[in-house]
């Protein structure tokens, strides 16, 4: 993610295609926001002092943005699998 901050759209397909993968194991819409807080939770611990409610929110967002792309690959291939 952190890589391709400068072109988000390289990771479109890439995402999409991780969301429809995580689909076909069993993830469903609900599982995300509980794995964006539990990792940021982490996070919050693993960076100690350098941690802040800035570096909360925008980890939040990113991954929130990171959850709607997958979501849009799973749901892609819920209704090919029709
Ligand atoms: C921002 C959201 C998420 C990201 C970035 C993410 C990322 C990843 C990545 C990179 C893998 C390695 C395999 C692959 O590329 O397909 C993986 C596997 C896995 N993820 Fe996620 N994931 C996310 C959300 C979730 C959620 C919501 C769940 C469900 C609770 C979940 C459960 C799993 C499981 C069980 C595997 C292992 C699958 C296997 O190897 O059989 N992930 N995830």
């Amino acid at each position: 993610m952190v890589q391709n901050l400068k072109k988000p759209e390289s990771l479109d397909r890439p995402l999409k295609d991780m969301g429809a993968r995580h689909a076909a194991f069993g993830t469903k819409r609900e599982h995300y926001p509980v794995v964006r807080d539990s990792l940021v939770t982490v996070m919050g611990e693993m960076a100690g002092d350098v941690w802040n409610d800035q570096l909360r929110s925008d980890w939040n967002g990113a991954i929130d943005l990171v959850s709607s792309i997958m979501l849009v690959g799973a749901r892609e291939a819920e209704t090919a699998a029709v």
